[in-house]
């Protein structure tokens, strides 16, 4: 019986590892899966809320590490994660993303000589401000089997002289979440809640450091909202960080002031899909809501001056523009128009890229 543990830590690696759960209960007699939640992400509409709606199993181990500086959260996972480890023995480690849970546990299994597999490798954004962008490039070079969403993560890989043996072009398993929940999500009553209409809204969401840790940023940003105000209404759940920030740079009454505009606490996973698929326009600078939009075909407009997921760009909806906030007036405008850019939804994200994932998984170790 082959033994895995899967590592969550963060909002963005819930979805990724619930379909990969599925995936594995389909082969219950052969495969023992156990997720550990490392308490990056504790708030319940950070965490408990995507367990309830993407139904996962409460985690079978809870760290508890909770927030800190990058050394002293990544060291705290490590330090865990190593009990864990020794503990459980598994025979694979799964690691999903770029978080710093990725980071932590990656590094802690390689050294224990556990076999990694990282969901969703390759991906760069080659800007090492981002902290991502290190987790990324260390859990990439440790790795023992690298499953990548779309070609730009092969090419980077070869580059980085990982051997093609180790590579695997599987789709998108967040997409698979997509594809899985759409449905469901469908019936939630989150546009009855924000009191709007299909497509007549901008759904926003903004939690990047180099954005929201930065006033003048912050309040370029807040630009781009007052100066399309009248031409949209605009529901932003506010990450935690970006909630902090706006009260310490005294920037509450500026928002407040924008009466198209409604703040809200963060939002669970099907409202969340709810609004995106009824969206007009996303702002956004997260990663993967970059691919969400695309694959639903909903114009974005990325507010960061680049992007480790180059075909959302190439040929999906996204629009990446920075700061220029000019240019994102612009592209906002001609989105809410409806003459956004069209676009395709990139290979292999068929909402299939957990099955594959498992089935080469189950080959490799002969189980
Ligand atoms: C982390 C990830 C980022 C991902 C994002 C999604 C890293 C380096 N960053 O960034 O890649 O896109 O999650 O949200 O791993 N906080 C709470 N409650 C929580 C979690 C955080 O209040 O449940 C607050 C704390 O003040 C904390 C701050 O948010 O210090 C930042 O949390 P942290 O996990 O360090 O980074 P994120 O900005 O969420």
């Amino acid at each position: 019986m082959l033994k895995i543990i899967s590592v969550v830590g963060a909002r963005p690696n819930f979805m990724k590892v619930a379909p990969l759960h599925r995936a594995f209960a389909a082969h219950a007699e052969r495969v023992r899966h156990m997720i550990c939640h490392t308490g990056q992400h504790y708030d319940e509409k950070m965490s408990k809320i995507f367990f309830e709606d993407l139904e996962l199993p409460q985690p079978d181990i809870y760290l508890g590490v909770g927030s800190g500086s990058h050394a002293e959260q990544t060291a705290r996972v490590m330090v865990e994660f190593e009990k864990v480890l020794r503990e459980e023995q598994p025979d694979l480690v799964i690691v999903v993303g770029d978080v710093n849970s990725t980071l932590a546990c990656s590094v802690t299994a390689s050294k224990l000589k556990i076999p990694v597999a990282h969901v969703e490798a390759g991906l760069r954004s080659f800007d090492r401000d981002m902290p991502e962008e290190i987790n990324r490039l260390v859990t990439d070079v440790l790795s023992d089997y690298l499953f990548v969403t779309e070609q730009a993560g092969i090419d980077n890989l070869r580059r980085e002289g990982i051997p093609d043996e180790k590579v695997f072009f599987t789709g998108h398993v967040m997409i698979d979440s997509l594809a899985y929940y759409r449905e469901k999500a469908a019936l939630s009553d989150a546009l009855a809640r924000f009191d709007v209409l299909p497509k007549a809204f901008t759904l926003v969401t903004l939690h990047r450091p180099s954005n929201v840790d930065v006033k003048e940023n912050l309040e370029k940003i807040l630009s781009l909202f007052e100066s399309i105000q009248s031409d949209t209404r605009f529901i932003f759940p506010v990450h935690p960080r970006t909630r902090a920030r706006i009260a310490e740079f005294g920037l509450a009454e500026r928002f407040d002031a924008i009466s198209s505009l409604t703040l809200c606490d963060p939002i669970g996973y099907l409202d969340f899909l709810k609004l995106m698929d009824n969206a007009a326009l996303i702002l956004t600078d997260s990663g993967g809501i970059q691919e969400e939009s695309t694959w639903l075909g909903v114009p974005c407009i990325t507010l960061r001056e680049n992007t480790e997921r180059p075909i959302t760009a190439e040929i999906g909806t996204n629009e990446v523009v920075g700061l220029d906030i000019p240019l994102a007036v612009e592209k906002s405008r001609a989105a809410l128009n409806g003459s956004a850019k069209e676009g395709n939804i990139p290979e292999l994200w068929d909402g299939r890229a957990a099955e594959r994932i498992v089935a080469i998984l189950l080959e490799k170790f002969q189980v």
